[in-house]
């Protein structure tokens, strides 16, 4: 292993995502579902500070209600960095602080940037030179979402969404972000899901035969036109989470009404992706909800994956 970094702290910045397109399939025997998904990040970011230290501690910032993020083992940097210092054989610890931007809970990956932030931090802190291809399976075995919180951009995920591959995306696409007080579980949402398609006729051709991401949404990505983008996003967890949480219908209809193209749950919910025409366009909706008490935030993609700051 190489030399430890003799710098003090190491900064990195991750980003969060919206999944323009989410198929589930079948559920395995391990718990988790076949998806093919594309991930588009997004410009809300979790930053990770790791600063060298004998044993491993966590502080996070950012948060209103404290209780909701774990400082123990549960929490998912936590893990990574562990993980990271024994499959180096590193013998020291690291002090991580998390700096939070992206919804606890929101549907928007905010705990698995904060793992792929704190992989890329360790890292860097402790010289482990790591290839991208290593960190990648270590973020994999962290959970599904971490591989694309490393790449960043634009992907299409399949497997259990930790398979990646990068898909061609042209231009900017301006979203506004509605965020929820309160989070919603993960596997709580795929498991309404599961009920759902158990009750007969509850949802219709569910699970789907096959399991592709449609060439529209590739196409609508490589020609950076957020009309034909609007089209086709879907998301197979949407009547799952609108199930638990029937309000977050009202907000997808206030801001299509606000100038939005389209309005989508982003990943398991409760945030709401709202899909806008340019940043102008954007601009407006965002100001049109906050006017009415919403909070609303304009972000775009597609932004780089987990990366050093300066
Ligand atoms: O991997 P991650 O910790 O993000 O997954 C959280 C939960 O979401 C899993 O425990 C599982 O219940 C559900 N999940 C799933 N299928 C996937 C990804 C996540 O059922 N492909």
């Amino acid at each position: 292993m190489s030399m430890a970094s003799s710098s003090p702290r190491v900064h990195v910045r991750a980003p969060g995502k919206i999944n323009v397109y989410l198929g589930v399939g079948g559920r395995h025997d391990d718990g988790y579902h076949a998806l093919a998904t594309v991930f588009q990040a997004v410009s809300l970011y979790e930053d990770v500070i790791a600063r060298h230290a004998d044993d491993f501690s966590l502080v996070v910032r950012g948060v209103e209600d404290p209780d909701t993020v774990p400082l123990d083992d549960r929490n998912l940097a936590m893990r990574a960095a562990k993980l990271l210092a024994a499959a180096a054989g590193y013998e020291g610890g690291v002090a991580l602080e998390i700096r939070k931007s992206v919804p606890v809970a929101g549907g928007m990956g905010g705990g698995s940037a904060d793992a792929a932030a704190a992989l890329v931090a360790c890292d860097a802190l402790w010289g482990t030179g790591f290839s991208q291809a290593r960190l990648h399976e270590l973020a994999a075995r962290l959970g599904a979402d971490v591989p694309f919180a490393l790449h960043g951009g634009t992907a299409v995920g399949t497997g259990r969404g930790d398979q990646l591959n990068p898909a061609l995306a042209r231009g900017r696409f301006d979203w506004v972000l509605v965020t929820s007080e309160e989070g919603l579980s993960t596997p709580v949402v795929y498991g309404r899901l599961d009920a759902l398609r158990d009750e007969e006729g509850a949802l219709a051709d569910d699970p789907p035969l096959s399991l592709d991401v449609p060439v529209a949404v590739l196409q609508a990505l490589r020609s950076g036109d957020p009309e034909a983008l609007a089209e086709c996003l879907f998301n197979d967890l949407e009547a799952a989470a609108l199930d638990v949480r029937p309000d977050l219908e009202q907000t997808i209809l206030d801001g299509i009404r606000a100038g939005a193209l389209r309005g989508i749950v982003s990943g398991s919910g409760p945030t709401i992706a709202l899909l806008c025409a340019d940043p102008e366009g954007a601009q407006h909706v965002q100001a049109a909800l906050r006017e009415a008490g919403v909070d609303a935030l304009h972000v775009h993609g597609p932004v780089p994956g987990a990366r050093i700051m300066g």
